[in-house]
């Protein structure tokens, strides 16, 4: 479900470049979203590179995707103090309320739910982050209301 004439244009259209790579997958990630595992090998051939390098490379740089995620990304906290603070209970009732899993996305392409290891606010867990914005001492009530906000 993405656009393989895109995709196939951006590569056709870099690939005679030096150091082509690093482009054409920001430019696929632009226009996708994320680059779907399926494109790796035209990636690989229209470069002459092997299927393992273009893997190594989107593999080493967290910038890449793999997967498509939803319009916003909520990390929830799950490291140490947080887990102190009651964040696996907020995660058990994230993933309820989402109705997806850890590294899912909810059917409406709305959220995407991660797992983050600290958040810089371990005396006021759980903690969690949407998007950009980082939010301290999140009860499931709070929780419901941020994501409210965003359901608009
Ligand atoms: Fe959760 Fe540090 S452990 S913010």
């Amino acid at each position: 479900p993405f656009d393989l004439a895109a995709v196939e244009a951006i590569i056709a259209q870099r690939k005679a470049t030096p150091g082509a790579l690093l482009p054409i997958l920001h430019d696929i990630q632009g226009v996708v979203g994320y680059i779907p595992p399926s494109i790796v090998p035209a990636i690989a051939e229209g470069l002459n590179i092997s299927r393992a390098e273009v893997h190594g490379v989107i593999t080493y740089y967290h910038f890449f995707r793999q997967h498509p995620v939803g319009e916003h990304v909520v990390q929830i906290c799950r490291a140490e103090a947080c887990q102190a603070r009651g964040c696996e209970a907020l995660a058990d009732h994230a993933k309820e309320l989402l109705g997806c899993d850890f590294h899912g996305t909810t059917d409406d392409n709305k959220f995407t739910l991660q797992t983050v290891y600290c958040l810089g606010q371990c005396a006021s867990g759980p903690a969690i982050q949407i998007d950009d914005d980082l939010y301290a001492r999140v009860s499931k009530e709070k929780f419901n209301s941020l994501i409210q906000a965003k359901r608009g």
